[in-house]
């Protein structure tokens, strides 16, 4: 299941209730208040689901502030328990990386954030967008999508017009971010198709209803992972907010157990 949460409560005032001091650091380091309000939304919004998340898988729910998310050399989000929090019941210790995949996305005042627990061998990478709804130019969509997705867009009835333009771009960045690529790939090579058939095995799809499928036709320039990809999307309180799951396959260890 993607457990995911949509959220628009300001972070609370306190920072140290709820960042770690390496988390605060890198705050203090944001010249741009729209940047640090942004980074601080996101980031509560993401720990807010997460210690959800470990309550109901590890039955233990750590403070927010010994949930520490880091940032990878490619700007995506690295879960891990602070160095200086307690040990978890289930054993996992202070800096240990918490197995799960977590993307998240801000826009317009509300947070997004998804996860993924990864079990196993198997790994899944997720990614997220959040867009609010507003009219895109003509000019956008030719630079940005392919044929079939502006011309999705073109024939559509005016008033759904800006509906669908930030589907198709938010859907591309929410697989831009599972791939760990953003924006330095070229949006054209990720190719979405709405869909009315959900293909997803039940335990990656996102937790709730009102999702409906996308599916995702990827370059090959892009296909880092022999997995799957699946894409979900819905519409709420003026956004619209997309998932993606990746699958990694790893090879099979089996043969060098002795
Ligand atoms: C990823 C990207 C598409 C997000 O764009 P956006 O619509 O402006 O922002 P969103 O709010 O939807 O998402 C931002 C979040 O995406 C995540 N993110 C950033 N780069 C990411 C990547 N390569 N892969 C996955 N997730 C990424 C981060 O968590 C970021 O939030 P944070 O910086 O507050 O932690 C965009 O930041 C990007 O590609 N930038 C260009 C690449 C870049 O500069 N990378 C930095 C390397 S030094």
């Amino acid at each position: 299941m993607i457990e995911w949460l949509l959220n628009s409560k300001r972070p609370p005032g306190d920072e140290s209730q709820w960042l770690s001091p390496r988390e605060a650091s890198r705050l203090s380091q944001f010249r741009i208040e729209k940047r640090k309000a942004d980074w601080k939304l996101g980031r509560y919004t993401a720990k807010v689901l997460l210690a959800r998340v470990l309550l109901e898988r590890e039955g233990d729910e750590p403070p927010l502030s010994s949930i520490e998310i880091l940032r990878k050399p490619s700007g995506a989000p690295l879960v891990r328990l602070s160095p200086d929090a307690r040990p978890l019941s289930s054993g996992l210790l202070p800096g240990a990386p918490i197995p799960v995949s977590l993307s998240l996305s801000h826009s317009n005042a509300a947070g997004l954030a998804a996860v993924l627990a990864n079990e196993g061998l198997q790994t899944w990478h997720a990614g997220a967008d959040l867009e609010w709804i507003e009219p895109r130019s003509a000019r956008f969509v030719e630079d940005f999508f392919v044929r079939h997705e502006a011309d999705a867009v073109f024939s559509a009835p005016e008033e759904r017009r800006p509906l669908l333009a930030n589907l198709f771009w938010s859907a591309k960045e929410a697989v831009l971010k599972a791939l760990e690529l953003g924006l330095t790939a070229d949006t054209r090579d990720v190719r979405v198709t709405l869909s009315r058939t959900d293909e997803a095995p039940e335990e990656l799809r996102p937790a709730g209803g009102g999702w409906e499928p996308f599916t995702v036709e990827l370059a090959s320039r892009l296909k880092r992972f022999p997995g799957a990809v699946f894409g979900f999307w819905k519409q709420q309180d003026g956004y619209v907010l997309t998932l993606s799951v990746l699958s990694e396959t790893r090879p099979d260890l089996s043969s060098h157990a002795n």
